[in-house]
């Protein structure tokens, strides 16, 4: 029988989240000693991408050698995904070359097409709906920082978009304290919050006032106004989110401990000014890097 499919985070239950994180930990540690298992050896992965990456793919390419197994990248140029041969079609040949696949694209039901129709687990590296490999990286960068996520308050500001989703997705499994800042008429996505809101696990707000969103926060995430699929918007959500920029003003309102996150990449001077992406509550590039450790985990879960 084929195993699970990791396209959002809510294919895992809570437990399987917190195992998940918690052999990311020590696979990160075992690196650091240069140790580390290989269960991979002799399989193989696909990585199909349709939109730019240089985390994603980094860190699934390394991170699939680092566990003993090869991958095949592979871009629309390729494949001609859903033209050249139908998804269901791509599924199935994947299926019979290797043991798993890897792929950001643009839309989520493409990605759920892709997983009902492969014989091998498929994996979601961002879609413009989730990106759920983030957020569980993210998680462990905080419960690394502070030894826990639940009940730590995370205010999430700026475009409400595929990270705020995977956060308000996380949010449905683990008991968070997640506020969303965004400017009045952006909203993140209304099936994904009434799922987040409805499994009443979580403490969720969504607020207009910057200031007001970050009294107080642990952790300030942040992300690109205009995300890769609506780059046409950058003007627009500039000028309607300028108030929600991460600068050392609205810093000062969280708490004096709080970590600053961003995905990356960042448009420096918009979302983030460089004082506090380069300053001492930055982690961005543990983040970063915890999306090897992670990724490693999440195959391994998968595959077992
Ligand atoms: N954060 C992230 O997914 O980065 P890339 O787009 O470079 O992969
Ligand atoms: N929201 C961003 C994340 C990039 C990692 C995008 O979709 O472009």
């Amino acid at each position: 029988m084929k195993g699970k499919d990791f396209i959002t985070i809510t294919d895992f239950t809570a437990d399987e989240v917190k195992d998940v994180i918690a052999r990311g930990m020590i696979l990160k540690h075992m690196s650091a000693w240069g140790e580390g298992p290989k269960p991979l050896a002799g399989k193989a992965g696909a990585l199909i991408f349709h939109k730019p990456s240089l985390r994603t793919r980094v860190s699934f390419q390394v991170g699939i050698a680092q566990l003993g197994g090869s991958s095949v990248y592979l871009t629309d140029a390729e494949i001609g995904f859903g033209k050249r041969e139908s998804i269901e079609d791509i599924a199935r040949v994947l299926s019979r070359y290797v043991d798993f696949i890897v792929i950001r694209t643009f839309s989520q039901e493409d990605v759920e097409k892709l997983g009902k129709y492969s014989s091998v687990p498929v994996i979601n590296a961002l879609t413009d709906l989730t990106h759920p490999c983030q957020v569980m990286g993210d998680a462990l960068t905080i419960m690394e920082k502070f030894g826990y996520i639940e009940g730590v308050p995370i205010t999430y500001i700026g475009a409400p978009n595929n990270i705020a989703n995977s956060w308000l997705n996380l949010a449905s499994l683990l008991p968070m304290n997640l506020r969303i800042a965004t400017a009045e008429g952006l909203a993140p996505d209304e099936e994904i919050l009434k799922r987040a809101t409805g499994a009443k696990k979580s403490k969720i707000s969504i607020l207009h006032d910057p200031k007001e969103a970050v009294k107080g926060a642990k952790v300030i995430y942040t992300d690109v106004w205009a995300s890769m699929h609506e780059k046409q918007k950058s003007e627009e959500r500039s000028k309607l989110l300028a108030s929600f920029q991460v600068n050392r003003t609205l810093l000062a309102s969280a708490s004096p401990d709080a970590i600053v996150m961003h995905c990356l990449p960042a448009e420096r001077g918009r979302e983030i000014t460089d004082e506090v992406m380069d300053g001492p509550h930055s982690v961005v590039f543990d983040q970063a890097e915890n999306r090897l450790h992670v990724q490693k985990a999440i195959i391994m879960h998968l595959m077992k």
